[in-house]
């Protein structure tokens, strides 16, 4: 009973331009999204994602902040915002939105005045140097764009620090100032009802030379700091890290239980992808060992997709060729270190591909974040530049900008897809609402399961391991609820003699279809799969 929300949730990402536009300017809005709250009650999704939302150049799509304290005209205004909320808490679903702080956009009122030099009171706010040479250690994130962490600022005569594009200078940590202006800002939407934040780009915070700039002890202090101040005045409010990193760094971020509530389990993500194209759980049950234990009240947050590229930064050299030679065949569907497409194109819109890999989401460790969009398997636009390929309007209806729009085509921010294969005639919600055997539909029985057994949130992981390499097979147990889940990575079918016999005496109830399956005995238990098949069963 006294679980906390985040570690039994699913959560639902999406961007509000993307989502639905009722003012008909061709980009969505907070009023378009509270039309859809039936639509996401219906998936049966816990919390709200929101990407930032701030007035914001939009130059990497809000990520470049122009003020912390407002919401963009485009997409409505406070009271737009404050409205939403409170109707997507009045059914039971949570919201939290994007916490930037790393950096700004370089059109911020602060920068503005910090680049008139030295004697500006907000000079200090940003990061400064009379050579380029500084903190040479620290990697360059969008290599795609960027050649130097530093760029030359001609009005005050220096170099200004950032580690993601040159329009969006870095924070200066080291002054007190940023960091209490930090918490400013987290009280003022933790008033208006936010229930947390997902905390972009973490690692970055501090600068430190003779090191990677990354990960430093002053991240942590600072985040130990910022933590205290939320568990002081704000009850259940929560706090998840974009920590990209390997498992030994990234599992600091919940330190002793008093850093992030949260944190995105980067590591294990490509290598669902290698792992059903290896058809092999070598990828999948190396990298979980290698995870150690967190505090009982943290969660990981495990996805299959994202805004973003699908990030191989956490892939060995060898690990990332396979990648690319896998899932990138033509050249411009890759993107800084990483692949810009979407789950269904990645995965060739094999069903049982798609349907797989949400059940292996669903059954690992964490809270299972979906990216809008994926429930109906919409496809992507590789040609659109940058990672906006896979930000385009989401499908409602076979009409006129696939219902998300009344506008001119012309004046939509992206196009509708139009592929053959990913059309928004046939790929949208209202077809896919008829069908009950759509890719929804399981989708919303899947949520339905999950939310249904808390041992899928917050259980132990235990392995078990048939001589056949091509299935994976994982109990999960919690309060003597005990979930097993067997899975076929192969496109073949397949069957596995599973050593079971601590299990003997058990009766397995598949849980998707509610089919009872003979009960465990001592000899070996008999499983057979079709092509990426798999059970989802509980131990009766
Ligand atoms: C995060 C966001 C990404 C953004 C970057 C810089 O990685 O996910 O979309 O471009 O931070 O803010």
């Amino acid at each position: 009973m006294n679980e906390p929300w985040y570690r039994n949730s699913v959560i639902y990402e999406l961007n509000i331009r993307a989502f639905m536009d009722e003012d008909g300017n061709g980009r969505g809005d907070f009023r378009g999204l509270i039309a859809r709250l039936d639509y996401l009650e219906s998936l049966g999704i816990d919390c709200i994602w929101l990407l930032p939302m701030y007035p914001s150049p939009g130059r990497d799509d809000g990520y470049d902040v122009a003020d912390y304290y407002s919401i963009n005209p485009e997409y409505g205004t406070l009271e737009d915002f404050r409205e939403f909320v409170d109707k997507a808490h009045a059914r039971g679903i949570r919201v939290i939105g994007e916490l930037v702080m790393n950096h700004t956009s370089e059109a911020h009122p602060w920068f503005q005045e910090a680049k008139k030099g030295p004697e500006s009171p907000f000079h200090d706010w940003y990061v400064w140097s009379d050579t380029p040479e500084r903190y040479r250690d620290a990697r360059i994130i969008f290599v795609d764009t960027e050649k130097s962490n530093w760029t030359w600022c001609e009005s005050c005569g220096k170099y200004y620090w950032h580690r993601f594009f040159s329009h969006q200078p870095d924070l200066n940590f080291d002054n007190p100032a940023v960091r209490d202006e930090m918490k400013n800002i987290v009280r003022f939407w933790l008033d208006l009802g936010l229930d947390g934040f997902r905390v972009d780009a973490v690692p970055y915070l501090f600068e430190r030379e003779g090191t990677n700039c990354e990960n430093l002890e002053e991240t942590h202090a600072f985040i130990r700091e910022l933590r205290a101040f939320i568990d002081a005045g704000y009850h259940g409010r929560i706090l998840l890290a974009e920590a990209n990193q390997w498992p030994e760094d990234l599992v600091p971020y919940f330190s002793s239980g008093d850093e992030f509530h949260m944190a995105y389990n980067f590591p294990v993500m490509p290598r669902m992808f290698m792992a059903i194209r290896q058809e092999h759980h070598g990828p999948i049950v190396d990298i979980m060992q290698r995870l150690p234990q967190i505090p009982e009240s943290c969660q990981w947050a495990t996805f299959l997709r994202n805004h973003d590229e699908l990030t191989l930064e956490m892939c060995t050299d060898a690990e990332r060729d396979y990648m690319y030679s896998v899932y990138a065949r033509d050249p411009q569907m890759k993107c800084n270190v990483g692949i810009r497409r979407r789950l269904a194109p990645l995965v060739e819109n094999d069903r049982r591909k798609i349907e797989l890999l949400h059940a292996m989401l669903f059954a690992l460790p964490g809270t299972p974040v979906l990216y809008y969009g994926d429930e109906i398997g919409m496809g992507d636009n590789i040609w659109l530049g940058d990672r906006n390929g896979v930000r385009t309007p989401m499908q409602w209806n076979d009409g006129r900008n696939a219902g998300f729009s009344r506008c001119a085509p012309s004046r939509l921010y992206a196009p509708v897809i139009m592929d053959p294969l990913y059309n928004f005639t046939a790929v949208n919600v209202e077809a896919q609402d008829a069908d009950p055997n759509s890719l929804l539909n399981f989708m919303r029985r899947l949520v339905r399961v999950r939310k249904q057994y808390p041992a899928f949130g917050a259980g132990t992981l235990r392995f078990f391991f048939a001589e056949n390499k091509r299935i994976m097979a994982l109990l999960r147990e919690r309060d003597g609820e005990r979930l097993l889940c067997v899975f076929n990575l192969a496109n073949s079918c397949q069957y596995a003699m599973l050593d079971l016999q601590e299990l003997a005496g058990c009766v397995p109830h598949e849980l998707m279809d509610g089919t009872v399956f003979p009960p465990i005995g001592d000899l070996p238990y008999l499983l057979t799969f079709g092509p990426h098949g798999f059970y989802l069963f509980r131990l009766e």
